[in-house]
């Protein structure tokens, strides 16, 4: 077995390396502005779909653009753990699996990575069979799959859960799932991305109706296409997939992190100060960038794929979260914390999940007024927050109370920086380049 320690070609990048940040925090001293420009990382919920849709392919996978965190390690693992040999040069992930040692992935893996219940869908697909324990819940919510198995059941697949694992196979029709038309009672984003990959090897015509519309599941469908897959109407709310025999090898660059992005626009709101990013899509921030206007701040688009924030004087919205193009639920803490600060009332609703007010009693902790009453926070704006040690207790949250930090008079000591690790690329790396005096420190 080759010595993956010794190797440099695969040894992980420093944030992928260390096995638990859980007790690191980190040390923010507040009201330094910011300037300059950020470099913005590949999108987390992109790479984490297109990784497992690898598997659809018995070949030999390359993706660019793929940031350094602790999901994509965890990704990473599950995928080892099914056969699949990885290497990892720079942002560059090296993908063989052409040799596939079983359809079974492990528990102790996927309970610590809802993404990695994706490779349900390609598993099934490729090898007729698939064993994958289910995800459970997280810090945000029950998050069930039922959606996706009951797809996958419309496509033919016997699907059964025993002692808490999701048992699918196909069982006659020559080892193909069949082309199904499947309506989504919710437009999932995982559903959606799980019965996409299932269809992209099925027999026939597969409609996937109410779909999700997030550029993530359009990022994996143009990553299936060019392996070969024949899909249409990724991005908009149907998506027709005609299943083909096998898919091939490729090379694919992932779409930039709107999330990351939004939350750089943020810091640069929060802090008053004028700050460029790039590369990113724009129409992807469409509803971040619409919602920041209100709240006073320009944002000028500075050539194709890089934008500026110019801010202003922050006044109060009101933001619901919805299925892409509504606004993301993966930015309204970070708006949140924005709004402590607006002159006015604003009340924030979350739609998409349940429990994804947590950071609220942190913000609270610095000074903000927020009342939470069912799936909206009331907020009213505060002159000014102050620092204090906050827990986070999420990977959106955790980007909160960064932010919240970035703006607080005195310091701030955000604990359980392993949620941040999760989904931000360096985080602060990139603030400090900016200007942001920002430490991390370990116990
Ligand atoms: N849902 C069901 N049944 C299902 C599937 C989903 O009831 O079978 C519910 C969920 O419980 C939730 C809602 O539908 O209340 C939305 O869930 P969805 O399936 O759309 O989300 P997901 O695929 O689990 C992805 C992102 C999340 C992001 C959401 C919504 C990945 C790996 N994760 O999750 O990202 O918030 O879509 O946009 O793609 C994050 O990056 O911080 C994050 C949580």
């Amino acid at each position: 077995m080759e010595n993956k320690a010794i190797n440099p070609l695969i040894s992980p990048k420093p944030s992928e390396a260390k096995p638990d940040t859980e007790l690191e925090s980190l040390r923010i001293w507040g009201k330094h502005p910011l300037s300059g420009h950020v470099h913005i990382s590949g999108a987390k919920n992109s790479v984490l779909a297109i990784m497992a849709g690898a598997l659809l392919c018995p070949q030999h996978c390359r993706l660019r653009n793929v940031p350094s965190l602790a999901d994509i390690a965890k990704m990473r693992q599950v995928l080892e753990a099914l056969g699949v040999k990885i290497e990892r040069h720079n942002d560059t992930l090296e993908l063989d699996t052409s040799h596939l040692s079983t359809s079974k992935a492990p528990y102790d893996l996927v309970s610590q990575l809802r993404a990695s219940f994706f490779v349900t869908g390609p598993l099934l697909t490729r090898l007729g069979t698939a064993r994958v324990p289910l995800p459970g819940g997280c810090a945000i919510g029950a998050r069930p799959v039922d959606l996706h198995v009951r797809g996958l059941q419309a496509m033919g697949a016997e699907v059964h859960i025993e002692h808490g694992i999701v048992h699918a196979d196909i069982r006659g029709s020559g080892g193909r799932l069949k082309g199904a038309k499947i309506y989504l009672d919710y437009p999932s984003v995982g559903a959606t991305e799980t019965l996409l990959m299932a269809a992209t090897l099925a027999d026939g015509e597969t409609i996937i109706e109410n779909a999700a519309q997030e550029p993530e599941v359009e990022d994996l469908a143009n990553f299936c296409r060019a392996m070969g897959a024949k899909i249409r109407g990724a991005g908009t709310n149907t998506i027709t997939i005609v299943g083909v025999p096998n898919l091939h090898s490729v090379d694919y660059g992932i779409i930039p992190d709107r999330i990351e992005a939004g939350t750089f626009l943020v810091a640069g709101a929060i802090t008053h100060s004028e700050i460029s990013i790039s590369p990113v899509i724009p129409e992807h921030l469409t509803p971040v960038i619409a919602k920041l206007k209100d709240i006073g701040s320009e944002i000028v688009l500075d050539g194709p794929n890089r934008l500026r924030i110019i801010p202003g004087e922050l006044r109060a919205t009101d933001i619901e979260t919805l299925p892409y193009p509504g606004f993301p639920t993966d930015m309204q803490a970070q708006l949140m914390a924005l709004l402590t600060l607006a002159e006015g009332n604003s009340v924030v609703t979350e739609t998409v999940f349940e429990n994804r007010m947590r950071h609220v009693a942190e913000l609270v902790r610095m000074g903000a007024d927020i009342r939470i009453k069912g799936q909206n926070a009331i907020i009213r704006g505060v002159s000014h927050l102050s620092g204090a040690p906050v827990l986070a207790t999420d990977l959106r949250a955790s980007a909160a109370l960064v932010l919240a930090g970035l703006a607080a008079e005195g310091e701030t000591l955000v604990q359980g920086l392993h949620h941040l690790d999760r989904g931000y690329d360096d985080l602060e790396t990139k603030l400090k380049g900016l200007g942001a005096k920002v430490q991390r420190v370990s116990p």
